[in-house]
Protein backbone atom coordinates (compact mmCIF):
# COMPACT_ATOMS: atom_id res chain seq x y z
CA UNK A 1 0.00 0.00 0.00
CA UNK A 2 3.41 2.58 0.88
CA UNK A 3 4.48 1.69 -2.62
CA UNK A 4 0.74 1.51 -4.19
CA UNK A 5 -0.64 5.12 -3.39
CA UNK A 6 2.61 6.93 -4.71
CA UNK A 7 3.12 5.13 -7.62
CA UNK A 8 -0.84 5.97 -8.40
CA UNK A 9 -0.19 9.78 -8.07
CA UNK A 10 3.19 9.24 -10.42
CA UNK A 11 0.81 7.44 -12.90
CA UNK A 12 -1.77 9.90 -12.85
CA UNK A 13 0.49 12.85 -13.41
CA UNK A 14 2.33 11.85 -16.07
CA UNK A 15 -1.04 11.33 -17.73
CA UNK A 16 -1.89 14.77 -16.69
CA UNK A 17 -3.32 16.81 -19.38
CA UNK A 18 -1.27 19.85 -20.26
CA UNK A 19 -2.80 20.61 -23.84
CA UNK A 20 -3.55 24.50 -23.71
CA UNK A 21 -7.49 24.89 -25.40
CA UNK A 22 -8.41 27.60 -27.15
CA UNK A 23 -12.24 28.25 -26.90
CA UNK A 24 -13.38 30.70 -29.26
CA UNK A 25 -16.43 32.13 -28.72
CA UNK A 26 -18.65 35.44 -30.31
CA UNK A 27 -20.46 38.02 -28.56
CA UNK A 28 -19.60 40.92 -30.62
CA UNK A 29 -21.47 43.76 -32.30
CA UNK A 30 -21.87 43.51 -36.18
CA UNK A 31 -20.00 47.16 -35.87
CA UNK A 32 -16.55 47.50 -34.19
CA UNK A 33 -15.87 44.21 -32.75
CA UNK A 34 -12.94 43.90 -30.26
CA UNK A 35 -11.00 40.88 -29.60
CA UNK A 36 -10.55 39.81 -25.76
CA UNK A 37 -8.75 37.57 -24.47
CA UNK A 38 -9.79 35.81 -20.85
CA UNK A 39 -7.04 33.36 -18.47
CA UNK A 40 -7.96 32.30 -15.23
CA UNK A 41 -7.02 30.34 -12.42
CA UNK A 42 -2.75 30.58 -13.35
CA UNK A 43 -2.07 29.32 -10.32
CA UNK A 44 1.44 29.74 -11.21
CA UNK A 45 3.92 27.97 -9.78
CA UNK A 46 7.30 28.68 -11.20
CA UNK A 47 8.86 29.85 -14.71
CA UNK A 48 6.63 27.12 -16.54
CA UNK A 49 7.70 26.77 -20.24
CA UNK A 50 3.13 26.37 -20.32
CA UNK A 51 2.89 30.05 -19.94
CA UNK A 52 5.58 31.29 -22.32
CA UNK A 53 3.71 29.32 -24.81
CA UNK A 54 -0.05 30.78 -23.75
CA UNK A 55 2.07 34.14 -24.09
CA UNK A 56 3.37 33.71 -27.21
CA UNK A 57 -0.87 32.45 -28.41
CA UNK A 58 -1.78 35.46 -26.49
CA UNK A 59 0.25 38.14 -28.50
CA UNK A 60 -0.39 36.35 -31.59
CA UNK A 61 -3.80 36.98 -31.72
CA UNK A 62 -3.65 40.68 -31.18
CA UNK A 63 -6.14 41.35 -28.83
CA UNK A 64 -7.70 45.12 -28.01
CA UNK A 65 -7.78 43.76 -24.34
CA UNK A 66 -6.38 41.01 -21.72
CA UNK A 67 -8.71 39.72 -18.30
CA UNK A 68 -7.44 37.74 -15.41
CA UNK A 69 -10.11 35.96 -13.07
CA UNK A 70 -8.26 35.13 -10.00
CA UNK A 71 -6.22 32.19 -8.77
CA UNK A 72 -3.38 33.87 -9.71
CA UNK A 73 -1.25 31.98 -7.26
CA UNK A 74 -1.54 29.28 -4.71
CA UNK A 75 0.73 30.15 -2.24
CA UNK A 76 3.63 33.22 -1.09
CA UNK A 77 6.35 34.02 -2.66
CA UNK A 78 5.10 33.35 -6.25
CA UNK A 79 5.26 37.09 -6.97
CA UNK A 80 7.99 37.06 -9.47
CA UNK A 81 6.69 34.32 -11.21
CA UNK A 82 3.59 36.54 -12.00
CA UNK A 83 5.50 39.24 -13.69
CA UNK A 84 7.86 37.10 -15.06
CA UNK A 85 4.37 35.90 -16.72
CA UNK A 86 3.03 39.30 -17.57
CA UNK A 87 5.83 40.56 -18.94
CA UNK A 88 5.59 38.32 -21.72
CA UNK A 89 2.73 40.00 -22.69
CA UNK A 90 3.65 42.66 -24.85
CA UNK A 91 1.87 45.08 -27.12
CA UNK A 92 -2.16 44.75 -25.37
CA UNK A 93 -3.63 48.16 -24.98
CA UNK A 94 -5.98 47.30 -22.03
CA UNK A 95 -5.49 45.03 -18.69
CA UNK A 96 -7.24 44.11 -15.74
CA UNK A 97 -7.07 41.22 -13.37
CA UNK A 98 -8.96 40.15 -10.27
CA UNK A 99 -8.16 38.07 -6.85
CA UNK A 100 -9.64 34.46 -6.58
CA UNK A 101 -10.33 32.89 -3.12
CA UNK A 102 -6.32 31.32 -3.29
CA UNK A 103 -5.01 34.66 -2.86
CA UNK A 104 -6.45 34.98 0.12
CA UNK A 105 -5.39 31.72 1.20
CA UNK A 106 -2.08 31.81 0.04
CA UNK A 107 -0.40 34.89 3.13
CA UNK A 108 0.42 36.59 -0.07
CA UNK A 109 0.32 40.55 0.24
CA UNK A 110 -2.87 41.46 -1.81
CA UNK A 111 -0.88 45.22 -1.69
CA UNK A 112 2.50 44.16 -3.42
CA UNK A 113 -0.12 41.78 -5.79
CA UNK A 114 -1.91 44.53 -7.06
CA UNK A 115 1.58 46.28 -7.22
CA UNK A 116 2.90 43.67 -9.50
CA UNK A 117 -0.22 44.63 -12.17
CA UNK A 118 -0.17 48.49 -11.53
CA UNK A 119 3.68 49.28 -12.27
CA UNK A 120 3.05 46.88 -15.42
CA UNK A 121 -0.36 49.05 -17.08
CA UNK A 122 -2.82 47.31 -15.28
CA UNK A 123 -5.95 47.78 -14.10
CA UNK A 124 -6.24 45.65 -10.57
CA UNK A 125 -10.22 45.56 -9.72
CA UNK A 126 -11.23 44.70 -6.24
CA UNK A 127 -15.16 46.04 -6.62
CA UNK A 128 -13.60 48.73 -9.10
CA UNK A 129 -14.41 49.49 -12.39
CA UNK A 130 -12.50 50.67 -15.63
CA UNK A 131 -13.99 52.61 -18.28
CA UNK A 132 -11.68 51.42 -21.54
CA UNK A 133 -12.35 53.88 -25.07
CA UNK A 134 -11.60 51.10 -27.48
CA UNK A 135 -11.67 51.91 -31.33
CA UNK A 136 -14.37 54.20 -30.40
CA UNK A 137 -16.04 51.54 -28.23
CA UNK A 138 -16.85 52.68 -24.70
CA UNK A 139 -16.16 49.63 -22.25
CA UNK A 140 -17.19 49.81 -19.02
CA UNK A 141 -15.45 46.78 -17.09
CA UNK A 142 -16.07 45.40 -13.13
CA UNK A 143 -14.26 43.39 -11.20
CA UNK A 144 -15.66 41.60 -7.98
CA UNK A 145 -13.92 41.24 -4.98
CA UNK A 146 -13.64 37.32 -4.26
CA UNK A 147 -17.07 35.92 -3.76
CA UNK A 148 -15.94 33.17 -0.89
CA UNK A 149 -13.13 35.02 0.80
CA UNK A 150 -13.33 38.96 0.05
CA UNK A 151 -16.01 41.21 0.12
CA UNK A 152 -17.67 41.56 -3.11
CA UNK A 153 -20.11 44.63 -3.43
CA UNK A 154 -21.75 46.64 -6.48
CA UNK A 155 -22.33 49.46 -3.99
CA UNK A 156 -20.09 51.84 -6.05
CA UNK A 157 -21.07 51.01 -9.44
CA UNK A 158 -24.58 51.17 -11.11
CA UNK A 159 -24.54 47.58 -12.97
CA UNK A 160 -26.81 48.82 -15.63
CA UNK A 161 -23.72 51.01 -16.74
CA UNK A 162 -21.33 47.78 -16.91
CA UNK A 163 -20.75 45.82 -20.09
CA UNK A 164 -18.34 43.53 -18.82
CA UNK A 165 -18.83 41.95 -15.38
CA UNK A 166 -15.13 40.31 -13.89
CA UNK A 167 -16.13 37.11 -11.24
CA UNK A 168 -13.91 34.81 -9.71
CA UNK A 169 -16.71 31.73 -8.48
CA UNK A 170 -19.33 31.40 -11.29
CA UNK A 171 -22.60 31.44 -8.14
CA UNK A 172 -21.48 35.09 -7.79
CA UNK A 173 -23.34 34.97 -11.33
CA UNK A 174 -26.54 34.00 -9.96
CA UNK A 175 -26.10 35.99 -6.85
CA UNK A 176 -25.81 39.01 -8.97
CA UNK A 177 -28.56 38.40 -11.57
CA UNK A 178 -30.97 37.36 -8.40
CA UNK A 179 -30.46 41.04 -7.03
CA UNK A 180 -30.52 43.25 -10.03
CA UNK A 181 -33.37 40.89 -12.14
CA UNK A 182 -32.98 43.62 -14.38
CA UNK A 183 -29.97 43.17 -15.75
CA UNK A 184 -29.81 41.67 -19.51
CA UNK A 185 -27.48 41.65 -22.20
CA UNK A 186 -24.45 41.46 -19.66
CA UNK A 187 -21.29 39.04 -20.32
CA UNK A 188 -19.92 37.57 -17.27
CA UNK A 189 -16.31 35.79 -16.98
CA UNK A 190 -15.24 33.73 -14.25
CA UNK A 191 -13.01 30.83 -13.49
CA UNK A 192 -12.59 29.02 -10.08
CA UNK A 193 -14.02 25.71 -11.64
CA UNK A 194 -10.48 23.90 -13.43
CA UNK A 195 -13.40 22.19 -15.77
CA UNK A 196 -13.83 19.94 -12.81
CA UNK A 197 -9.81 19.28 -12.63
CA UNK A 198 -10.11 15.52 -11.92
CA UNK A 199 -12.91 14.07 -14.36
CA UNK A 200 -14.13 11.02 -15.05
CA UNK A 201 -14.09 10.98 -19.13
CA UNK A 202 -15.97 14.54 -18.47
CA UNK A 203 -17.76 14.27 -15.80
CA UNK A 204 -16.17 16.38 -12.76
CA UNK A 205 -15.39 13.71 -8.96
CA UNK A 206 -15.72 17.02 -7.37
CA UNK A 207 -16.41 20.81 -7.72
CA UNK A 208 -15.14 23.45 -5.33
CA UNK A 209 -17.45 25.52 -3.48
CA UNK A 210 -19.12 28.57 -5.27
CA UNK A 211 -19.05 26.72 -8.45
CA UNK A 212 -23.07 26.31 -7.96
CA UNK A 213 -24.20 24.83 -11.15
CA UNK A 214 -21.88 25.63 -13.28
CA UNK A 215 -18.67 23.13 -14.19
CA UNK A 216 -16.94 25.00 -17.49
CA UNK A 217 -18.30 26.69 -21.10
CA UNK A 218 -20.95 28.74 -21.95
CA UNK A 219 -24.22 29.28 -20.04
CA UNK A 220 -27.09 31.97 -20.33
CA UNK A 221 -29.62 32.97 -17.15
CA UNK A 222 -31.81 36.10 -17.78
CA UNK A 223 -30.83 36.70 -20.84
CA UNK A 224 -27.18 37.06 -19.20
CA UNK A 225 -23.85 35.13 -20.67
CA UNK A 226 -21.56 33.37 -18.69
CA UNK A 227 -18.11 31.91 -19.61
CA UNK A 228 -16.62 29.67 -17.86
CA UNK A 229 -13.05 28.86 -18.01
CA UNK A 230 -11.60 25.74 -16.68
CA UNK A 231 -8.35 28.20 -15.89
CA UNK A 232 -4.50 27.39 -16.75
CA UNK A 233 -3.21 25.84 -13.78
CA UNK A 234 -3.79 23.32 -11.26
CA UNK A 235 -4.56 23.49 -7.68
CA UNK A 236 -3.74 20.40 -5.17
CA UNK A 237 -3.18 17.99 -6.45
CA UNK A 238 -1.53 19.71 -9.17
CA UNK A 239 -2.42 17.28 -12.55
CA UNK A 240 -5.86 17.41 -14.53
CA UNK A 241 -7.49 14.62 -15.57
CA UNK A 242 -9.63 14.69 -19.01
CA UNK A 243 -9.56 18.45 -18.30
CA UNK A 244 -7.24 20.27 -20.23
CA UNK A 245 -6.46 23.90 -19.50
CA UNK A 246 -8.03 26.68 -21.51
CA UNK A 247 -8.07 30.13 -22.43
CA UNK A 248 -11.12 32.31 -24.00
CA UNK A 249 -10.86 34.17 -27.22
CA UNK A 250 -13.84 36.38 -27.68
CA UNK A 251 -15.09 38.58 -30.05
CA UNK A 252 -16.30 41.48 -27.84
FE1 LIG B 1 -8.34 28.00 -9.13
Amino acid sequence: MRIIAPTVLILLSLLSCTTLEVVKLDFAPPVNPLTLVHISDLHIRGNDPRFSEAARLINSSSPDMVVITGDLFSEAGRLDNLGWFLDQLVGIPHKAAILGNHEYWSGESLRQTREVFESRGWNFLVNETVDWDIKGRKIRVFGADDYLSGRWSLKDVDPQTVDLFLIHEPELFNRIILQYPNLKHKLFLAGHTHGGQITFFGLPLYLPRGSANYQLGVYSLNENTLFVSKGMGESAPPFRLFSNPDMGIIQF
